[in-house]
């Protein structure tokens, strides 16, 4: 009697987990849009619904992916989910003539995963990378959350999403070109905007932030000035002990999330200390720098962003704090090259 009860408890529990594993069907587009960039620098992509980075995928680990991928360009791309185990579904991995046909224009490809992996994991396209990755925008985050958080991760009061990328200004406005060796790029950026078209990241005295770095197409030096960061996670998973940096490098395609406490109010930059990285083509200040605003601090009237029109969602804090699922991120939209310029709302640029 007793071990019948057990048994039917965990049954029971068995049922309550598998329920709380969700479908997310989600569609995903890839359009042909021109992307500011840089003052200066509007680059032809290829934009996952438009936008660079593409859309935020936000699940919890275990829950199912159906993704159907439409492709309204005119060359072929495929999606990978970087990180995802894809355990039984190697058919949705992603790679062109290994594990699908890629998809062609006006054609269509379902991808069907488990979020096998937790963690700050990715999608990119998988069809000439050098060019559909590396200068055209093709990738954006694939956030898992996990089923056993480290009691670290669940002090986290902010998440912010920081994902860094190169540009090289000789191809940027045409498809099919770049991607070669020795390649020279001139732009970089965060989230698609080179500073100073990003914007401020907000904070109060005592949050406890937790930036997720991506560097999908470039070596990033990262540093934060007036704080240490904790680095909890490498490429999803969580560390054994955290480790204090005041500079972290990455290598392309790696992901670490760091933890800061924000004990030391004022006004902050965190760059790229790759020193080319933080300029516009070659003019200082600029790439991918980023600024850190504490609440409650008087600026000065020369500070360049004193009126700053802003953006609280441009590292996808606010898209980080809705239900799990696909989040669409206006400040990340590209626009149609065949359309005119200045209809619809003013853009955020962030420079007054
Ligand atoms: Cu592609
Ligand atoms: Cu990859
Ligand atoms: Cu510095």
């Amino acid at each position: 009697m007793k071990s019948r009860l057990i048994l039917s408890a965990l049954v029971l529990f068995g049922f309550a987990f598998a329920a709380h594993a969700e479908l997310h069907k989600i569609e995903l587009t890839i359009e042909e849009v021109d992307l500011e960039v840089a003052p200066g620098l509007t680059a032809k992509v290829w934009a996952f619904n438009g936008q660079v980075p593409g859309p935020l995928i936000h699940v919890r680990e275990g829950d199912e992916i159906e993704a159907v991928v439409h492709n309204n360009t005119t060359l072929s791309h495929t999606v990978h989910w970087h990180g995802v185990y894809q355990t039984n579904s190697w058919r949705s991995d992603g790679v062109p003539d290994v594990t699908q046909k890629a998809i062609e224009p006006g054609e269509s490809y379902t991808y069907r995963f488990v979020a096998d992996k937790p963690g700050s994991l990715w999608y990119h396209c998988h069809v000439n990378v050098a060019e559909h990755v590396a200068l055209r925008g093709m990738w954006g985050p694939l956030v898992v959350d996990p089923r056993n958080p480290t009691p670290l991760e669940k002090k986290v009061t902010k998440e912010a999403i920081l994902m860094f990328s190169g540009w090289n200004s000789e191809v940027a406005r045409e498809y099919g070109k770049g991607g070669q060796p020795g390649e020279v790029l001139n732009y970089f950026s965060i989230n698609g905007k080179s500073f100073p078209l990003n914007q401020p990241l907000r904070v109060k005295k005592g949050d406890v932030l937790r930036l997720r770095l991506y560097a999908p197409t470039v070596p990033v030096a990262f540093h934060a000035h007036g704080h240490d960061a904790l680095v909890t996670h490498k490429d999803g998973l969580p560390l054994d002990k955290p480790l204090p940096v005041d500079v972290l490098a990455m290598q392309p395609g790696e992901r670490y999330d760091v933890i800061i406490h924000m004990n030391n109010p004022g006004i902050w930059v965190t760059h790229d200390h790759i020193e080319h990285h933080t300029t516009n083509n070659g003019k200082d200040h600029g790439g991918s720098m980023l600024v850190i605003e504490y609440e409650g601090i008087e600026t000065d009237d020369w500070y360049m962003w004193k009126n700053v029109k802003y953006d609280p969602d441009f590292y996808m804090s606010e898209s980080m704090r809705k239900p799990h699922g696909l989040h669409n991120i206006e400040a990340f939209k590209g626009f149609d090259p065949g359309a005119p310029r200045n209809s619809g709302a003013p853009r955020a640029t962030g420079h007054h």
